[in-house]
């Protein structure tokens, strides 16, 4: 595997000298109840997209990491009801919210959902078929991001599809709005970092085969789907 070219980076640009996680994890917490609302309103879309890249089908073994509140991870569990869905998210609120939301709606199917950070991932090398991820990275230092990866790839089996969704920035109005909110709130909103993540995709040694780009309101992200 190659390491993380860190020339991608450059000196002084990036607000995230380390990840916050203890600051993330309490505000996920607190939020956990109200945060589907904004799921719906923001995220939903993208997800769609994510599902239909990541070319899920039945019998799969499936690993979604950060699942906040389980929207995304609940489409994940509906596409594969014969395999096996596993969930992660730093949150344990979050955690708990998910496992319970797709047990009740899905109470034939192999899902789980544990408290665990992404930058540790609890499984064997190549235990999944698809890993998904969607809107984690901003919230985790450059630094974190490549470990993060890694993590991703690890667990992912050979030719096995690693589904990334970012928040866009192809926006000038929505990247101020966005570098506003990250001063007022980091552990909630980090930054940007849809520019620097694909390079770090291919220095991970994950090959990118397809990306989009999708508009929720006012709101873009990024997804993009890699191949180990
Ligand atoms: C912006 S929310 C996105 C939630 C969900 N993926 C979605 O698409 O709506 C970010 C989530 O990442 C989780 N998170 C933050 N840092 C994490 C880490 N190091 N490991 C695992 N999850 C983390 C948070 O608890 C939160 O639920």
């Amino acid at each position: 595997m190659s390491d993380f070219n860190y020339s991608l980076v450059i000196p002084g640009t990036d607000s995230f000298q380390r990840t916050i996680s203890h600051r993330t994890r309490r505000v996920y917490d607190y939020l956990a109840g109200v945060y589907p609302a904004s799921t719906f309103l923001f995220h939903s879309k993208a997800h769609k997209c994510a599902l239909d890249m990541a070319g899920i089908r039945d019998g799969m073994r499936v690993l979604e990491v950060a699942t906040g509140s389980g929207e995304m991870f609940r489409r994940l569990v509906k596409a594969n009801p014969g395999g096996s869905t596993t969930g992660l998210d730093l949150s344990p609120n979050m955690a708990a919210r998910t496992q319970r939301r797709a047990r009740e709606e899905f109470p034939g199917a192999k899902a789980n959902c544990q408290a665990v950070d992404a930058r540790h991932i609890p499984f064997r090398d190549e235990t999944f078929d698809a890993v998904v991820c969607c809107y984690l990275l901003e919230l985790l230092s450059t630094d974190d991001i490549a470990i993060a990866l890694r993590e991703c790839r690890r667990v992912l089996r050979r030719k096995g599809t690693f589904t990334l969704v970012l928040i866009g920035q192809n926006t000038d109005l929505f990247n101020r709005a966005y570098k506003v909110c990250g001063n007022i709130a980091p552990a909630f909103w980090g930054r940007q970092v849809d520019r620097r993540v694909p390079g770090m995709i291919e220095a991970t040694d994950l090959q990118i085969v397809a990306e989009r780009t999708v508009r929720q309101g006012f709101y873009p992200s990024r997804v993009i789907c890699a191949r180990r």
